[in-house]
């Protein structure tokens, strides 16, 4: 049994969605959390940087003696994930290869990707799908107002409405199965995206995560009185975090800085 803890990290709220799958479905792991909030956003920064940030948050994460690490961002596993793997001697995964599984086995053929401008930039949701089956069309589309919004708490107001209408407009001549939320701050928009396409299925890669980490050797069952509680720590707690982390968590939520540990 390995009672080390679950590190976690994204450049901001958007890994909470993760976090939330992963929590209610291994209640009994503690998470250690990073939010990258001093760099937010990554969607706009260059391969390089996110490689060097990326880097940084995983070296914090080892530094809490963590036993496996989730990047918790579209983003940084876009561009950053094979580096990571060769890097760190520690399982590292990432967002887009257990949801690429999940949608090439259930036999999807159009599928669309929304996601930050760098992960759209990178094509990785595109090469992995096709990796797995050339025969599927994928449709990419990038949203970058979404996450600084979230950020923002702006999730469910008429602003969140028009501007996923506006993202999401060229979707809605296509014949499309399946809709990969490729950023994890997206699912906090799941109700206003399940308005716009209704008949499409809306993919949160928080639970294709869980789901791959339940069926490998990671996830050891704990009894719940050894659970301690879980930490969250951010880069800049000059920021609307708080705020945000309660209203996705429904609980009380305490934040610690990097520096003051
Ligand atoms: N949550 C992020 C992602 O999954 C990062 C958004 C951003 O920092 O731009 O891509």
């Amino acid at each position: 049994m390995d009672k080390k803890p679950i590190g976690m990290f994204d450049s901001g709220v958007g890994g909470l969605t993760v976090y939330k799958e992963v929590k209610n479905k291994m209640p009994n792991e503690k998470i250690i959390y990073l939010g990258d909030t001093i760099n937010f956003p990554y969607g706009s920064k260059s391969k390089e940087s996110i490689i060097e940030l990326s880097k940084k948050c995983v070296e914090f994460l080892l530094s809490k003696n963590v036993k496996m690490i989730i990047i918790a961002c579209g983003t940084a596993t876009s561009q950053a994930l094979e580096e990571l793997q060769k890097m760190y001697d520690i399982p590292i995964i990432g967002i887009i290869n257990p949801t690429v599984t999940y949608v090439t086995e259930r036999g999807f053929k159009d599928i669309g990707v929304i996601a930050t401008r760098g992960t759209i930039r990178s094509n990785s949701w595109e090469k992995k799908i096709k990796e797995k089956n050339p025969q599927i069309n994928v449709y990419n589309q990038e949203c970058p107002l979404l996450a600084p919004m979230a950020e923002e708490g702006w999730t469910e107001n008429q602003i969140a409405e028009l501007v996923i209408k506006e993202y999401l407009k060229d979707f809605h001549g296509k014949k499309m199965d399946a809709l990969i939320l490729g950023c994890t701050h997206y699912p906090l928009y799941e109700n206003i995206i399940k308005q716009e396409l209704p008949n499409v299925e809306i993919i949160n890669t928080g639970t294709r995560i869980v789901e791959f980490i339940e069926k490998s050797d990671f996830f050891e069952k704990q009894t719940l009185n050894e659970v301690e509680k879980d930490e969250i720590y951010l880069t800049d707690t000059e920021c609307n975090f708080l705020n945000v982390a309660k209203n996705i968590l429904k609980q009380d939520v305490e934040i610690r800085s990097i520096n003051k540990n």
